[in-house]
């Protein structure tokens, strides 16, 4: 890669001091220090709430801070604003999407900048641009597609081409790999090497260790708000960026989860979905045991066990859960027999943002007699329970009674993650179960599916994140084009394997 020698003498592209941010009862920034090189890729790192989301809006001049110095390219800058933001090339991608549902992925690119003159919208010049600017991102997306049709994946490529559009001197990615797979990750990471190249500085927020060590320059850890410290990446290493991080020290391995598999809890039979995504797929998930499904984007895999929950039309096949025939599947029902699923997606997938976690939590045991008597709520029995079960996922900050939408994303996950863990359930669908949550939080998810196994319960994690699938299952199915391609388990359960079955599929779909 190109050095340019002059870079050592210019200041920092981006410099913040004394930065802080507080919001009703929570101080997210406190008086926080950040500078960004041009050319430079800055992880920040820190728990789930510690205050990344919100630096990052304060950059992209979403939220004003309370107090502090901004300069940007040797300019002190007062009053950001995102428009301003925008004009003088910083150019952010948040962890929770912007994209109008009901436009088309250019209208979307092109929205509040369209190419006219004269009145009259360039529509084939934009098209162009955009198509191009896809290719050249290597991104398999459709700029005529409604983003509203597209999956999580595909809207966030959609979101990452709209921050490209235009001149960016700083990009800032906020956890812009939770939902692509391999392919996509790889691209993006040759996309990012080209930017740096090219002297644009770049802010980037994971809680994958990969990732970091993979493209960072420096990373700054920041705990509770507070700026800890800042390292050069090449001479620190994992165990202490998260010692630093959370302020203990923890084990960063996979658990080792004994599975004993029992009988079999749920069974598909010759499954086929209305949309096509899922066909003539056959499996099983036994009880005491993880089985695990991976495969790329689009592979069908998710729709798959949204499927048995209830959430997609079937056309064919048959679902048994516990030997018992589960026709027309509906979320409701599926409660009552027992089985949960937890949904990658956790904004458009039933949180109520403005209610309190509390009734978040609980949404799916009201109708539990613990809970409720002669039809009223036991408030206090409902508040002891989803607290005891917070505490347990570190919540942050751990009061309740707080509006889901003032969480952080991540925190915003593991309230879905306790809404199952205050029910009975036997069956436990797990769609990305770890996206976007941290180091600690991870784990807790991680001993909380190897209680679910210990307890007799059948666990299905579906995944794009190899090395995780890997580790959790007992057994793990490979999807690819809406089927199931390979079953692997013991020795043969290897990424070797798995991405070798994703590839002997990908020749013989070309060949076809
Ligand atoms: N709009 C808001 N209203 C009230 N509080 C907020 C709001 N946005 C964030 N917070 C609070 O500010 C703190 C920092 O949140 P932030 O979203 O910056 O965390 P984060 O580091 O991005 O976490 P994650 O890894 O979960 O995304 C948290 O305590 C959060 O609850
Ligand atoms: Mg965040």
């Amino acid at each position: 890669m190109q050095t340019n020698p002059d870079l050592e003498r210019t200041g920092p592209l981006l410099e913040l001091r004394g930065i802080s941010k507080r919001f009703t009862g929570v101080l997210a920034l406190d008086r926080v220090n950040l500078d960004v090189r041009v050319g430079e890729l800055h992880v920040l790192f820190g728990e789930n709430g510690a205050g990344k989301s919100t630096l990052i809006n304060v950059v992209s001049g979403t939220f004003p801070p309370d107090e502090g110095t901004f300069r940007f390219g040797g300019e002190e800058i007062r009053h950001l604003t995102p428009q301003h933001a925008r004009a003088i090339g910083i150019s952010p991608v948040f962890q929770e999407f912007s994209l109008v549902p009901s436009l088309t992925v250019e209208e979307n690119l092109f929205l509040g900048r369209e190419f006219s003159s004269k009145g009259v919208l360039h529509t084939r010049e934009m098209r162009q641009r955009a198509q191009a600017l896809i290719d050249e991102l290597g991104f398999d997306l459709s700029p005529s597609m409604r983003v509203d049709n597209l999956s999580r994946a595909h809207q966030q490529m959609a979101e990452i081409a709209k921050a490209l559009l235009g001149r960016v001197r700083l990009l800032i990615l906020d956890e812009p790999t939770a939902s692509l797979t391999e392919r996509e990750t790889g691209r993006l990471f040759e996309l990012i090497a080209r930017l740096k190249q090219q002297n644009v500085g770049l802010i980037y927020v994971s809680h994958r260790m990969r990732e970091i060590r993979a493209l960072a320059d420096r990373v700054t850890v920041l705990r509770d708000g507070r700026h800890i410290r800042t390292l050069d990446a090449a001479t620190s290493s994992d165990s202490e960026l998260v010692e630093l991080m959370t302020g203990r020290k923890i084990d960063l391995l996979f658990p080792t989860i004994p599975q004993k598999a029992g009988k079999i809890l749920v069974e598909v039979e010759n499954l086929t979905l209305a949309d096509g995504s899922v066909r003539d797929v056959n499996f099983h998930a036994r009880a005491g045991e993880i089985t695990g499904i991976a495969g790329l984007v689009g592979c069908g895999k998710s729709e798959l066990i949204r499927a048995i929950y209830g959430l997609e039309p079937i056309a064919g096949g048959v679902v048994r859960i516990d030997g018992t025939p589960y026709e027309f599947p509906a979320p409701r029902r599926s409660l009552k027999c027992g089985v949960a699923y937890f949904p990658a997606n956790r904004i458009a997938e039933g949180l109520a943002l403005s209610r309190p976690i509390r009734e978040n939590a609980s949404m799916t045991v009201l109708d539990l007699p613990a809970f409720s008597r002669f039809g009223v709520l036991r408030q206090g029995a409902e508040r002891t329970t989803i607290s005891a079960i917070m505490e347990r996922l570190q919540l942050r900050p751990p009061n309740i009674e707080r509006a889901a939408g003032a969480l952080s994303g991540g925190n915003r996950q593991k309230v879905m993650l306790g809404r199952a863990l205050t029910r009975d359930l036997k069956v436990f669908l797990f769609d990305e179960p770890s996206v976007g949550i941290d180091v600690g939080a991870k784990l807790e998810v991680y001993d909380f599916m190897k209680r679910l196994v210990e307890a007799g319960a059948a666990v299905i994690v579906v995944s794009s994140e190899l090395p995780e699938v890997l580790a959790l299952s007992n057994r793990l199915y490979v999807m690819h084009n809406g089927r199931i391609v390979t079953e692997l388990s013991g020795v043969e359960k290897t990424e070797q394997n798995v991405l070798a079955s994703f590839f002997s599929n990908h020749l013989t779909a070309e060949v076809a």
